[in-house]
């Protein structure tokens, strides 16, 4: 079982993120705990983890599944003073940081890299190892947000639904990895990439690494866009991480939390 005194010691050097740690065996969902934490006033940098979850929340209404003790279970509590339409991008600078750590991890074993599949979803070889579910807290400016992450690292089977989309670095390596050392890495890379996001308002270095990524821009694709089925071209990504689409009469602007099932429109 992950370690909240170890883990605090790894995360030493990080300038927010992992300064206090809890560890469960067991939650309905890290991201549900945090965010009572978070309204409870939590600080900034908090990081939850858990060996399993009973009601694994994924997007779109979705659960996320994952196999007890296996992967990477963890919300973060962030309090930045930003523009409530730039913490938009928050879920767009983990996606970026999981998949450049999974890279990072990975090519140094076989080559492969980690792409992103808008908007966050990280896929390696065509399919899911990574995904981010961000829940906020927003009025005028932003309270919270909570930031959840769940990384498939050892489990090597998947239930009959996922087998043939999902993956974990066990699965693509035939390597057992440390899922401590798999988390330190990622949660340093989410916090320098966090910091320089508060730093400099400028975001157009993040979104030019996670276009780099991204394997949905330039693509004709099906979506669901406010519950309708649609056909276009993904074109672009504004600097608040919304998908601008073409379809055959009309450009559509669709932020991430308006979209869901994006396809490719040829398989
Ligand atoms: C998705 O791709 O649908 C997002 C999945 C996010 C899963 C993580 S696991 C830790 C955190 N707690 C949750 O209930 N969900 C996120």
């Amino acid at each position: 079982m992950l370690n909240p005194d170890n883990l605090t010691a790894m995360l030493q050097a990080t300038k927010r993120l992992g300064k206090s740690v809890l560890c469960y065996d067991e939650v309905g969902s890290t991201n549900t705990l945090a965010y009572r934490l978070a309204k409870e006033g939590a600080p900034e940098g908090l990081l939850i983890t858990a060996e399993r979850q009973t009601n694994g929340k994924g997007r779109g209404g979705k659960a996320w599944q994952s196999s007890k003790g296996d992967n990477l279970m963890f919300s973060l509590i962030l309090r930045p003073k930003i523009e409530v339409q730039r913490a938009q991008l928050l879920p767009l600078l983990a996606a970026d940081a999981v998949a450049q750590t999974a890279t990072e991890l990975l090519s140094k074993i076989n080559g492969l890299r980690a792409m992103i599949k808008y908007p966050n979803d990280i896929m390696v070889d065509e399919k899911k190892i990574s995904g981010v579910l961000l829940e906020s807290r927003v009025g005028e400016s932003v309270e919270f947000v909570v930031l959840g992450i769940g990384l498939n690292v050892n489990q090597t089977e998947f239930n009959a639904g996922v087998q043939e989309t999902a993956t974990s670095l066990r699965q693509l390596t035939a390597r057992t990895f440390d899922r401590a050392a798999v988390l330190e890495k990622m949660i340093k890379m989410i916090d320098e990439k966090y910091d320089a996001f508060l730093r400099d308002d400028n975001d157009k270095l993040l979104l030019q690494g996670w276009k780099e990524k991204c394997t949905t821009l330039g693509r004709e694709i099906r979506f669901e866009w406010n519950g309708q089925a649609m056909e276009g071209k993904a074109i672009n990504i504004d600097r608040f991480g919304r998908l601008e689409i073409e379809t055959v009469d009309e450009r559509i602007v669709a932020a991430p939390s308006e979209i869901l099932y994006i396809r490719p429109k040829h398989t």
